[in-house]
């Protein structure tokens, strides 16, 4: 589907293009213990960033799927260049052509949210394996949203609905998520400094006025938008 948020972090070859960023991803994977031999996928993975940081210091087996053409170029001009074993599939989340049962970890940054949420939700749950875990770091409504701010949402992110962490826990239990943990993390979205790109040769002006646009947003919005950290399980 058409997004032009999607294209901005596309086009701009952004890293770590979720809330807190890759340093938050850092300090969340690091508690992971993960393990060489467990499998790992990490959904809507833009330009790489968290992929090549699970093969390389983890060891990990690590699958990145994205459903944006640019951003999977982008992504596999970073593993070539890392020489990150990371096996790249183009997919969509709310429909992946992978068996039940594959995965010991999913990671999704900022991803469910631009997705029909309760789709994509059954979808990993289904593609990780009994016993596994998912974290995902998503936007989250931090109180009562006017219309017209949920309509300047939906039409700058192209989401169709924006979360609160009550929902967000309720549509991960009804995925299938018995146990759903929030990870105590800043909430606060902030216009956080970009420290990873890869602009394309080519980029249209209407994608530079909408990351202005983003920033105003955020600075504008951010007591009423913020985001959540789920770590949840599936029995
Ligand atoms: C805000 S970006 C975040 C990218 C990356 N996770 C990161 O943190 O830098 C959202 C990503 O989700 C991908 N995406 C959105 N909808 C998707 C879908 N239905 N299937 C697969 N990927 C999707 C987009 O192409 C984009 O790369």
């Amino acid at each position: 589907m058409f997004n032009n948020y999607l294209d901005l972090v596309a086009y701009f070859g952004i890293g770590g293009a979720h809330p807190g960023g890759f340093s938050l991803t850092q300090s969340i994977l690091k508690d992971e213990k993960i393990q060489p031999y467990e499998s790992v996928l990490d959904i809507g993975c833009g330009t790489g960033q968290t992929a090549a940081f699970l093969a390389q210091g983890f060891g990990c087996q690590v699958t990145a799927i994205d459903n944006h053409p640019v951003m999977l170029k982008k992504a596999r001009e970073r593993f070539g260049e890392n020489a990150s074993p990371v096996l790249v599939i183009e997919g969509d989340a709310q429909q992946l052509a992978l068996p039940d049962n594959s995965f010991d970890l999913i990671v999704a940054e900022s991803v469910i949210a631009f997705t029909d949420i309760s789709k994509t939700l059954t979808e990993l749950s289904r593609v990780l394996k009994s016993g596994g875990r998912m974290i995902c770091i998503e936007m989250a409504a931090e109180q009562s949203l006017s219309n017209e701010l949920r309509k300047k949402a939906y039409s700058l992110y192209g989401v169709s609905e924006i979360l609160n962490e009550q929902e967000w826990t309720l549509k991960l239990q009804q995925a299938g998520f018995k146990q759903v943990e929030i990870i105590d993390t800043p909430s606060e979205l902030l216009n956080t400094e970009v420290t990873d790109i890869n602009p394309s040769k080519s980029i249209v002006m209407d994608l530079y006025d909408l990351w202005d646009e983003h920033n105003r947003f955020i600075t504008q919005n951010h007591k009423f938008i913020g985001f959540r950290v789920f770590r949840c399980f599936l029995p």
